[in-house]
């Protein structure tokens, strides 16, 4: 997502650093001139970040902050100062601020600094503008199939009930969101609902995220912590992907399910829990049974209401609302002059076959959006994929760009750099990630660990990249 950043700095000499530091894929920066303009200035358009100074934020600086947030898409503030001064820093800190940057850093710290904070921003408004977790409602659910109905309509019937539910369908179908509007809307809506992604988590540390653990019981467990099971106390606990889960960890959620009491890593207590469970899988149970990953009794013990969501290519009918929506959506969000998709585009959005399903569509939408410089999206606004023509990438001529550089794909010509640069180093890093996993035979702990990264934001990432781990197993050793 792109993070629309806003500059209101009055030094030309600090702004033009700080727009060197902060450029880069995925953020778009505008300056706003006089101090006093301010956000003001900017109001028709929206921005999510605003770095200023100080001096440009009216007194007093709270009530200022707080007008910031109210603007649409509340927008951060980051206070760039020369000068460390720990009691301006405290009060604008207690008065909403992001974050008081100090310039006095050298280059590498500020850019990474100003980065980071980019980064929270950038998850914050994914979280707010896109799975708003306490908004998704069955009603929100955007379709008009008569299978989503249907599946909808029995969702609202066990929303009600305490049933333990078994989710399934493709990557991308919009599970999570049904168990998110099933908690929503059921006696549980007050509790949280917390989600736990079984396939993110490296395998060891799974047992102890979701029971917890007793200082000491293994090498790192340096105090108590507490599990999912206990957090989700009063509400409901999503697992996701649960064909990920050993054995050994299997055995223990179905005792947790039938005696309604966990026990954490270590320790020799019992410890009494009321949580609903949901899980999910985009695998066929069934498979998985005979093949010896998901045991009999578990999966008996969790489908006791089973769940099916169809793939986007089985429900056609929704195809059109989901583009209107995140169409409206990145329109909005991108501030374009875009006023809508023609038929040819429209027709080739219907006809294509959405291996990742609303998650894939929701990526083309915004770089559709993002692309078109018309005012409607055309099909050359869609990847080839989707548009039936073949990418016609651009060789280099000197003869040296063959398999080691990445081709230079026609339609980055027509995105400004950063953006550019953006899709260019996407599909870099599908490259390098699926190499990885290829060697580690798609270990997400040990992938993670050598990409430098959490195996959480490898997780993520993969998803966004449409990479599956399971493409890259080699057969598992059997289970000690
Ligand atoms: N009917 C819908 N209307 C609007 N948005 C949807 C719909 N279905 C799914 N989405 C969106 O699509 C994205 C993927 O949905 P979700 O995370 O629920 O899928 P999932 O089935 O859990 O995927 P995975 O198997 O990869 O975990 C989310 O951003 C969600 O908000
Ligand atoms: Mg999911």
């Amino acid at each position: 997502m792109l993070v629309r950043t806003l500059l209101a700095i009055d030094s030309p000499r600090e702004l033009k650093r700080i727009r060197t530091l902060l450029g880069g894929p995925g953020v778009l920066l505008s300056t706003v001139g006089k101090k006093t303009a301010l956000w003001e200035g900017a109001g028709s358009e929206p921005f999510d970040l605003l770095v200023t100074v100080r001096g440009a934020l009216s007194e007093p600086a709270g009530e200022t902050l707080r007008a910031i947030r109210d603007l649409p898409y509340s927008p951060d503030v980051i206070v760039v100062s020369s000068q460390e001064n720990a009691e301006e820093r405290a009060e604008l800190l207690a008065a909403g601020c992001l974050a008081v940057v100090n310039l006095e850093l050298d280059d590498d710290t500020l850019r990474e600094s100003l980065a980071s904070l980019v980064e929270r921003r950038r998850e914050n408004s994914r979280l707010r503008l896109l799975s708003r977790p306490d908004d998704q409602r069955l009603g929100d659910f955007v379709s008009s199939s008569p299978s989503m109905s249907q599946l909808l309509s029995i969702a609202r019937r066990v929303a009600a009930s305490d049933t333990t539910l078994l989710i399934l369908g493709e990557t991308g179908v919009g599970k999570e969101w049904v168990a998110r509007g099933i908690h929503a809307e059921g006696p549980r809506s007050g509790g949280a609902f917390l989600a736990i992604n079984c396939g993110a988590i490296p395998e060891g540390l799974l047992e102890s995220e979701l029971f917890g653990h007793k200082e000491g019981a293994f090498t790192g467990a340096t105090s108590d912590r507490r599990g999912h099971f206990e957090l989700a106390h009063g509400g409901t606990l999503f697992l996701d992907e649960i064909g990920e889960m050993s054995s050994q960890v299997q055995v223990k959620l179905l005792r947790a399910l039938q005696e309604k009491t966990i026990q954490p890593v270590g320790s020799e207590r019992l410890i009494p829990v009321d949580v609903r469970v949901m899980a999910a899988t985009n695998r066929d149970p069934v498979e998985e049974m005979e093949a010896g990953r998901l045991r009999r009794d578990l999966y008996y013990r969790l489908g006791v209401v089973t769940l099916v969501v169809p793939p986007l290519r089985e429900r056609r009918e929704d195809i059109p609302d989901l583009v209107a929506n995140y169409f409206e959506i990145y329109r909005v969000r991108l501030g374009r002059a875009v006023y809508g998709i023609d038929r040819n585009a429209m027709e080739a959005l219907v006809e294509h076959d959405w291996p990742g399903n609303v998650r894939e569509l929701i990526n083309v939408m915004e770089r559709a959006v993002l692309l078109c410089t018309q005012e409607e999206i055309t099909l050359a606004d869609l990847p080839p994929s989707i548009a039936g023509v073949r990418p016609s990438p651009i060789a280099g001529s000197s003869g040296l760009a063959e398999s080691s550089d990445v081709p230079l794909d026609e339609s980055w010509l027509r995105l400004p750099l950063p953006e550019a640069r953006r899709e260019a180093a996407a599909a870099f890093e599908r490259r390098y990630l699926s190499a990885l996993l290829e060697l580690t035979g798609g270990q997400i702990g040990e992938t993670a660990r050598q990409a430098g990264v959490s195996p959480r934001a490898l997780f993520e990432r993969m998803k966004q990249l449409g990479l599956r781990k399971e493409d890259f197993k080699r057969v598992r050793p059997p289970e000690a």
